[in-house]
């Protein structure tokens, strides 16, 4: 592996930062994340979706057949090892493969068809490190399995704009669509497309010099400027598409009109993973285009049989968190937070320590999000903390509120103090922070 980080030229300060690419979820990028899976598990219920996990490491198999072994995810971003038994194994660089894979293993088609699942998953690729691209990633997923049918193309393209209207974002992309046709109509546009580009070879990028015989459709859309001039001349797929993908494609738009999604047709929109059969989309930047998409999808009815399955079509889409971040930041788009505390404990002595540790704990019985000093800080440095924690109140326990049964309760934003009795102090804090502010955990409600 030639990196930059190679374990050879790393110094000592290098290993004290995370791999390049990769990158710590410190607490307030957290509750973005907690906010946004909270609306896709919200969503992705109300529409009879079910959670599923893939493991991280998949046999390397999965996705060499999968995604395909000319694309870039599969030739030059997988993270591949081989294991103590000589098995070669990949850490997911995307979950619809590994999902099929589940499909097929646990019999899946037994249940009800399709099958809906969704994923809020990481994903590794190694990529080339840049703003809003990194080697480990976080995604959101839906896919349907086990159906074709547009008017399910529909509902998915359909989710994935709901989830984004309810992030706040929705209104910063576009909606590109297009297909890409069957095995059937396909073969002949690729070989046409092939004998177009013969003889002007030397005016495509490396890249495109190198997919040409293998992925010709990826030439397509391809961002290099010649490339691109190239792309506006070659044969257009409108002219080979069988009538079935043609059916299947107007009843889509159809079917968007109807869900009033707005979208773009796009002819030249084809996707890097060769599992895609059909539909193809993906929601693009309004300024940056393609360059920032924030997350694609499309139709893979051929995966199931390439893994080795039944034919099984399938629909799905997946959209990356770190980015559906960065575009709720840059409109301001505030998330609650959940974690701001509301009671300080602080205390001198250890009569009064010992108090402490059964208040905290009813405190935070009661939904009270309570937190204490107890080290050895003078009563002056555990106040200070208290103002760092922004708590609105500290309760104060020392020598002689314990000798005379009582706590003080200190208004942080007023200076004003005033005793209360012991035995009162839960009900009176409930009181001052209010019982709708509480955080509490309701039985029989399973947390994550
Ligand atoms: P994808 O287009 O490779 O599709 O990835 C979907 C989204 O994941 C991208 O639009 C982007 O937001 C995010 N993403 C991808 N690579 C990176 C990266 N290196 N750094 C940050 N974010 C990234 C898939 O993965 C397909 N499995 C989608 C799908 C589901 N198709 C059918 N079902």
């Amino acid at each position: 592996m030639t990196d930059e980080n190679t374990q050879a030229q790393q110094t000592e300060a290098d290993k004290r930062q995370n791999p390049l690419g990769m990158h710590d979820i410190l607490p307030d990028m957290h509750e973005y994340f907690t906010y946004i899976k909270k609306v896709v598990r919200h969503r992705a219920r109300q529409a009879g979706y079910k959670r599923i996990t893939t493991p991280i490491l998949e046999f390397t198999d999965v996705f060499q057949r999968g995604i395909g072994d000319a694309t870039d995810i599969v030739g030059k971003e997988m993270y591949t090892f081989t294991d103590r038994n000589e098995r070669s194994l990949t850490m997911k660089p995307e979950s619809t493969a590994g999902v099929v894979r589940a499909y097929i293993q646990h019999g899946m088609k037994e249940w009800p068809q399709p099958v809906q699942l969704y994923y809020i998953e990481p994903h590794f690729r190694y990529d080339k490190p840049q703003k809003g691209r990194y080697r480990q990633f976080w995604q959101i997923g839906l896919e349907i399995i086990g159906e074709s049918d547009p008017a399910l193309d529909a509902q998915v393209i359909d989710l994935a704009n709901r989830i984004n209207q309810d992030l706040g974002i929705a209104h910063l992309f576009t909606i590109q669509i297009n297909n890409i046709g069957c095995p059937k109509c396909r073969g002949k546009y690729k070989q046409d497309l092939v004998n177009f580009y013969i003889g002007k070879e030397r005016s495509l990028c490396e890249d495109c010099q190198n997919r040409l015989h293998k992925n010709p459709l990826r030439l397509l859309d391809c961002k290099q400027e010649d490339c691109q001039i190239l792309a506006q001349l070659a044969p257009k797929f409108d002219q080979y598409r069988c009538p079935e993908c043609k059916e299947f494609h107007t009843k889509l738009k159809d079917y968007l009109t109807e869900l009033k999604i707005e979208f773009v047709e796009n002819p030249k929109l084809v996707r890097g993973l060769d599992y895609y059969t059909g539909t193809v989309f993906e929601v693009w930047d309004k300024t940056q285009g393609a360059q920032n998409a924030i997350g694609g999808g499309g139709r893979y009815d051929g995966l199931a049989e390439l893994m080795g399955g039944l034919p099984t079509p399938g629909v799905g889409y997946a959209a990356g968190i770190e980015r559906i971040i960065a575009n709720m930041k840059k409109e301001n788009v505030r998330v609650p937070s959940k974690d701001d505390i509301h009671i300080f404990v602080a205390q001198l002595g250890d009569d009064a320590k010992k108090k402490c540790l059964t208040l905290l704990n009813d405190l935070r019985e009661r939904g009270v999000k309570a937190v204490g000093a107890l080290g050895k800080g003078s009563m002056k440095a555990q106040l200070r903390l208290a103002d760092k924690f922004k708590v609105p109140y500290t309760l104060i326990l020392g020598i002689t509120e314990v000798r005379e049964g009582v706590i003080i309760i200190r208004n942080m934003a007023k200076g004003q103090q005033r005793t209360v009795p012991h035995d009162t102090v839960i009900e009176e804090v409930i009181k001052l922070i209010g019982d709708d502010k509480l955080d509490k955990y309701s039985p029989g409600e399973v947390l994550y």
